[in-house]
């Protein structure tokens, strides 16, 4: 059973990419065509989601943001069972206080990061998908699914609300119907299902699901990157503006995207 590695970060040249290592919850590996690969790796517990998870992916999504050199990222998941099973439900118990938790908000808001990341993210969905772990691909551009997956959040059941954005990305991606469905009744979608909401792109048997996100990956990587950013950011932002301030956005944007000559 693979176990949460420890260690000092380091950057290791490996073949054929660089692996920032030392995280426990999280592998970071970034390719040559510019794509790079954030492994949730905590297999023995479904990859959930810890406060140590919070503060690597923190880390992690920085240093994306940061690198010009990676064109588009990839999420998935470590192990056979599931991308994340949700918030890491042993920590509960020792949550700390409202006021402590608003304070690390403040400053390590790794919900408004994901919103930030100017490179297209895709997450590569297998097994189970439930609760923050569906809220991180919702902060993701493109999903795409084994069809094995099973989506839900779990929440109300728990006596609590999403709290990593899903009340407010859902209903973006599957309108305020499919949305509140979800929610309120802690419905549990399989792939198919996932797929005919449009809560995923694509669904793909499991054995093509990595293969298929690196092809997307790498096609994305070869367009001009900043035509890829633009492209993004005009439907993101967009998306919370009038029609009219979203056709100033694209406009300005498209000022700033000149076609390269052929
Ligand atoms: N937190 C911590 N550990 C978890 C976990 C979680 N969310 N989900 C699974 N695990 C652990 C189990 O405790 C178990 O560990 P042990 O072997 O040490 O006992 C291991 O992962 C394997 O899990 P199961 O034996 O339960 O596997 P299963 O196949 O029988 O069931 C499952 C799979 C249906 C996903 C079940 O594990 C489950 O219901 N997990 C909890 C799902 C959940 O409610 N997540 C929280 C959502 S709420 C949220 O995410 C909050 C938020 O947005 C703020």
């Amino acid at each position: 059973m693979p176990s949460e590695g420890k260690g000092n970060r380091s950057l290791e040249v490996t073949d054929p990419g660089i692996v920032m290592s030392g995280f426990e919850t999280a592998i970071y590996e970034k390719t040559e065509p510019g794509v790079a690969y954030v492994t949730l790796n905590r297999p023995q517990a479904l990859n959930a989601f810890s406060v140590r998870m919070r503060d690597e992916l923190f880390e992690i999504l920085t240093a994306i943001k940061q690198d010009d050199e990676v064109r588009v990222a990839v999420f998935k998941g470590a192990g056979d069972k599931a991308f994340c099973a949700g918030a890491d439900l042993k920590e509960f118990l020792t949550a700390p206080s409202a006021i402590k938790a608003r304070k690390i908000r403040a400053v390590r808001d790794l919900w408004r990061l994901f919103l930030s990341i100017p490179q297209p993210l895709i997450a590569a969905l297998h097994g189970y998908v439930l609760g923050s772990g569906i809220e991180i691909a919702l902060f993701c551009d493109l999903r795409i699914a084994s069809e094995d997956a099973i989506f839900g959040l779990p929440e109300v059941g728990l006596g609590i609300l999403p709290g990593a954005g899903g009340t407010q990305t859902l209903p973006r991606i599957l309108g305020m119907a499919g949305a509140l469905d979800m929610l309120l009744t802690g419905r549990r979608l399989d792939g198919q299902e996932a797929l005919q909401m449009g809560l995923v792109n694509r669904i793909v048997p499991r054995n093509d699901l990595l293969p298929t996100v690196d092809g997307i990956a790498q096609k994305i990587a070869s367009f001009d990157p900043v035509v890829i950013r633009n492209a993004k950011q005009a439907v993101i932002k967009g998306m919370d503006m009038t029609l009219a301030q979203g056709l100033d956005l694209e406009w300005r944007l498209a000022e700033q995207t000149k076609p390269r000559k052929r």
